[in-house]
C-alpha cells in the first residue's frame, strides 16, 4: 500500500474512539520494527520524523525512499502515514516536495497571528496535494532538539482560531512534556484538554510526550478527544536497555555477535515489543 494522509485514520479513530500511535523513526531498523508491528497487529500507524533525525537519516528523500521501498517489499498493507515532527516553516516545504504524506507545522513559538499566518498558507498547500497538517498551540515542554518548552497550557480560544483554519489535527500543550516526566509532574490538564475539545468540536486532538504517561491518563485522554499519540522516547530507552544488556552479557564477543545484524537484533525486538504495548494501549489493534 502506498503512504496515505492521516486524515482518515484520525477520523475514524476519533469515531471509533481509541487513538493512532505516532512513532519517532530514526534509522532503518526502527522504520522497519514499527512497520512489521503495524501489520502484524493489523493497525494503522504514523511514522514521524523530526528535523534533526531526518538530517540524521541522510534527508528526506532518503526517508522517503526507505519508507516507501519498505512499504513494498515488506508487503505492508495497512494504512502508514509519513509525518514531519515539530516542522518549521521550511522544512513543511521540504517535506511536501520529498514525498511525505503528512506535516507537522509548530509554530507554537510565534505570535498567535504569526502562527496563524503560516498555518494558514501551509492548509492551503497541503490541500492541493491531499496531505494531512497537524498544527499546535501552547508549547509542549521538555526538549526535542536542542529546544526547550515549558510545557504551556494552551489557550482554548487560540486552538479554535488555529482549528477553524481548517487543519487535520491539533496538538495542543496540556502540561505534557517530551522525554522522561520528572519526579514533581502534575500530570495532564484534563480540564484544558476538555476546553479544547469543547472549543473545536470534532477535531482530532494530539498527545505529544507519550513516554511515561500512566495508563489511566492515556485512558482519559482518549475519552476526551485524543486520536494521536506520539511516543519517541520510549523506543529509544528500549532500544538502549535491549543493546545494553547484549554487551554487557559478551555476546557481541562470541562467535559472529560483532554482526551488526546480529548487534542490533535484541534493540529492534525490543522496539516491536514497546510498539505493540502502545498499540494495545491506544486501543489500535484490528483498526486497519
Ligand atoms: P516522547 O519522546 O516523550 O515519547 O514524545 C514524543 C513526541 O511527542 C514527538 O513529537
Amino acid at each position: 500500500m502506498k503512504l496515505v494522509s492521516a486524515k482518515d485514520m484520525l477520523e475514524k479513530a476519533k469515531a471509533g474512539h481509541y487513538a493512532v500511535g505516532q512513532f519517532n523513526i530514526n534509522n532503518l531498523e526502527w522504520t522497519k520494527a514499527i512497520l512489521l508491528t503495524a501489520q502484524e497487529m493489523n493497525s494503522p500507524v504514523i511514522l514521524g520524523v523530526s528535523e534533526g533525525a531526518g538530517k540524521y537519516m541522510a534527508g528526506y528523500k532518503t526517508v522517503v525512499g526507505m519508507v516507501n521501498g519498505m512499504l513494498e517489499c515488506l508487503n505492508i498493507t495497512v494504512p502508514v502515514a509519513l509525518h514531519l515532527d515539530h516542522g518549521s516553516y521550511e522544512g513543511a516545504l521540504a517535506c511536501i516536495e520529498a514525498g511525505f504524506s503528512s506535516i507537522m507545522f509548530d509554530g507554537s513559538h510565534y505570535p498567535i497571528a504569526e502562527n496563524i499566518e503560516k498555518t494558514k498558507e501551509l492548509v492551503r498547500m497541503t490541500r492541493e496535494k491531499g496531505l494531512s497538517l497537524e498544527a499546535e498551540v501552547g508549547s509542549i515542554g521538555g526538549e526535542e532538539d536542542g529546544v526547550v518548552g515549558m510545557g504551556e497550557c494552551a489557550d482554548p480560544e487560540e486552538c479554535k482560531m488555529i482549528a477553524d483554519l481548517g487543519v487535520t489535527m491539533l496538538a495542543a500543550g496540556i502540561g505534557n512534556i517530551h522525554g522522561k516526566y520528572p519526579e514533581n509532574w502534575a500530570g495532564l490538564s484534563f480540564e484544558t484538554l476538555a476546553a479544547v475539545q469543547e472549543k473545536t468540536g470534532k477535531m482530532p486532538l494530539v498527545l505529544h510526550g507519550g513516554t511515561g504517561i500512566p495508563e489511566d491518563m492515556i485512558k482519559k485522554a482518549i475519552d476526551l478527544g485524543v486520536s494521536k499519540i506520539n511516543v519517541n522516547t520510549e523506543c529509544q530507552l528500549s532500544f538502549a536497555a535491549a543493546t545494553r544488556k547484549y554487551i554487557e552479557e559478551g555476546k557481541d564477543l562470541q562467535g559472529k555477535g560483532f554482526d551488526p545484524r546480529k548487534l542490533l537484533a535484541p534493540g529492534y525486538e525490543a522496539i516491536k515489543a514497546t510498539v505493540k504495548e502502545k498499540m494495545e494501549l491506544f486501543g489500535s489493534v484490528g483498526k486497519a
